[in-house]
């Protein structure tokens, strides 16, 4: 049943398989996200807050993105299940630092699907994955310039809060 389902799929079986895998990972970032919401919150760190939230909707919607393909090229979209997220930070910078880190992990998961689609043949993922490819470009860039604000203005109690006001909460 499950061979006869996958000859139906307009996605090579290989392409599911990583597709379902970065579902999990966008689920992920989203969950890491908002714990990372909730660390600046308590911290009173208000627009790195807003900032951190309005990130995991965008990850939950690109999970969405992925799991909606999945699902219309004929395949098997799989719910994710997510833990080990970590709410144990030690300053703002780490935790932006965290959530660059976490980009470029994602950065390379898209990339490596690419190279599997280019492998593979498989032109509808290859042509899929572009607006992720800008997606993550975008989304590093967003994150290095606030790194770049602690470089600039330095680390104590009023350089955290200058950096905090001129992050941009969209
Ligand atoms: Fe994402
Ligand atoms: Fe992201």
């Amino acid at each position: 049943m499950k061979d006869i389902i996958r000859q139906q799929m307009s996605i090579t079986a290989s392409s599911m398989d990583v597709l379902n895998q970065q579902i999990q990972m966008e689920s992920k970032a989203s969950a890491s996200y908002l714990a990372m919401a909730s660390w600046c919150d308590q911290n009173a760190f208000g627009n790195s807050a807003l900032f951190f939230y309005a990130q995991a909707e965008e990850e939950r919607s690109h999970m969405m993105k992925i799991f909606k393909f999945i699902n219309d090229s004929g395949g098997n979209a799989i719910s994710p299940e997510v833990t080990d997220i970590n709410h144990d930070f030690s300053s703002l910078e780490e935790v932006f630092v965290t959530a660059l880190e976490q980009e470029i992990e994602v950065t390379k998961a898209i990339n490596g699907i690419v190279a599997n689609a280019k492998k593979t043949d498989d032109y509808a993922v290859e042509n899929f994955m572009q607006w992720f490819i800008e997606e993550q470009l975008e989304e590093e860039r967003s994150i290095r310039d606030i790194l770049d604000l602690f470089e600039l203005m330095g680390r104590d109690g009023i350089a955290l809060k200058l950096i905090d006001e001129r992050i941009k909460t969209e």
